[in-house]
């Protein structure tokens, strides 16, 4: 049986699942990483496949933009297609002053200025955290603390990868320069939409999650990449999710 935002039957989506938000990226990530993938899911366009990745069975299901989104499609596939694990795979701006485009974000927290999750439980001010595993897991792989790499012919900066706090907002076009100083001040990488919600619904639903993103913009100052190289980059977060789900 369909929930009322996925066509899927049961036992269509695999325990694991990569969440981009464009729609045409989860088509291209089932087109270009997983095999065999099939398509179970278009409702509203929004598009889900499952395949398999090195043996192991993977689904790709995009999000939609913003919290109320997301929550809606985890939800259900913690709830009703027996999903276990959701990462993630989006982008973000920058907002801490050492991150340039192309760097990844993996976040160990998530603030909010959503009131979706900050009333869950009566009195009480709730965190918003990924799954550890997952993220120790993905930290690994990305060489997260690793030394800087050595020799002649290393290019002047590679993109880097980066574990800390991002805030979700609820409003892409916001003008509020004085709070977003306060984040920065509170060591905030990072703005997207989206990972408070997923790691809300994961602790209620009883699954893990984690959110990966890559910097697109940045927030202070004018920095961007081109369609290719975007790709690319985003590439290279899909593969430290499959990295993640194989090793934790
Ligand atoms: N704000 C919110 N979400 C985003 C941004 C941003 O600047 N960039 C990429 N996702």
């Amino acid at each position: 049986m369909a929930t009322p935002h996925l066509g899927a039957e049961p036992g269509d989506f695999a325990p694991d699942v990569l969440m981009p938000g464009d729609p045409r990226r989860a088509a291209r990530i089932a087109e270009t990483v997983l095999q065999d993938a099939t398509l179970v899911t278009e409702v509203r366009g929004i598009l889900g496949f499952t395949g398999t990745f090195d043996g192991a069975p993977v689904s790709v299901l995009a999000s939609g933009m913003g919290m109320p989104s997301i929550s809606i499609y985890a939800t259900e596939l913690y709830r009703f297609y027996g999903v276990r694990r959701i990462i993630r795979i989006g982008t973000a701006g920058g907002m801490a002053p050492h991150l340039e485009v192309g760097d990844v974000v993996i976040a160990n927290a998530a603030h909010t200025d959503s009131q979706m999750t900050a009333l869950r439980i009566p009195g009480i001010h709730y965190s918003h955290v990924p799954s550890y595993r997952l993220l120790a897991a993905a930290a690994n792989a990305a060489g997260v603390g690793d030394p800087p790499p050595t020799g002649r012919r290393r290019r002047a900066r590679s993109p880097k990868a980066y574990v800390g706090p991002v805030i979700s907002s609820d409003t892409f076009y916001a003008d509020r320069p004085q709070t977003n100083d306060l984040l920065v001040a509170h060591g905030t990488l990072a703005v997207e939409m989206e990972a408070a919600a997923l790691y809300a619904t994961a602790d209620r639903e009883g699954g893990e999650a984690l959110a990966i993103c890559t910097i697109s913009d940045l927030l202070f100052s004018d920095a961007s990449l081109s369609a290719e190289e975007r790709e690319r980059l985003f590439d290279r977060s899909v593969q430290l999710g499959l990295a993640a789900f194989a090793t934790a």
